[in-house]
């Protein structure tokens, strides 16, 4: 079973919670907060998965916020990661070949819960083209 790294801010609660009861057949979650709809601030959970992943925790995670945006600003910060913010189950099949993302990023505010599944499942089972593409992530 893969072990996954997640967090969100308040704005990411909800959406995360229902992707831990989705998924607990095939992931094992490492959950690292928010761990209420309390008003936090989403760049120490970005940064939280970010070291996960650093550290050797885990090799990918998944973060959630209201868009998205600042807590995939946040984890792409660490030179280790790849944070993709995915608004569709194609942006989430061509990260993972292309960009060989190691972090999604999905906005709660943004897509519905069923997107956002389709989205997990995509990038959880598609596989880094490499090629010419690991050339270019080199370059990031
Ligand atoms: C929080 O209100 C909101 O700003 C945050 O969830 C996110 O959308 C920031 O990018």
């Amino acid at each position: 079973m893969e072990k996954l790294a997640i967090a969100c801010d308040h704005g990411g609660y909800a959406l995360k919670e229902a992707i831990k009861a989705r998924f607990a057949d095939k992931v094992e979650f490492i959950d690292l907060g928010a761990h209420s709809i309390d008003s936090v601030d989403y760049p120490e959970y970005g940064q939280a998965v970010a070291k996960a992943i650093v550290d050797g925790d885990v090799t990918r995670g998944i973060l959630i916020c209201g868009t998205g945006i600042g807590i995939s600003i946040a984890a792409n910060r660490f030179p280790e990661i790849r944070a993709a913010l995915c608004t569709d189950v194609t942006m989430a099949r061509l990260t993972r070949l292309h960009n060989d993302a190691n972090v999604l990023a999905l906005g709660a505010r943004i897509i519905g819960e069923e997107v956002a599944f389709d989205i997990i499942e995509t990038f959880l089972t598609t596989e880094f083209e490499g090629g010419r593409h690991l050339n270019r992530i080199k370059k990031l």
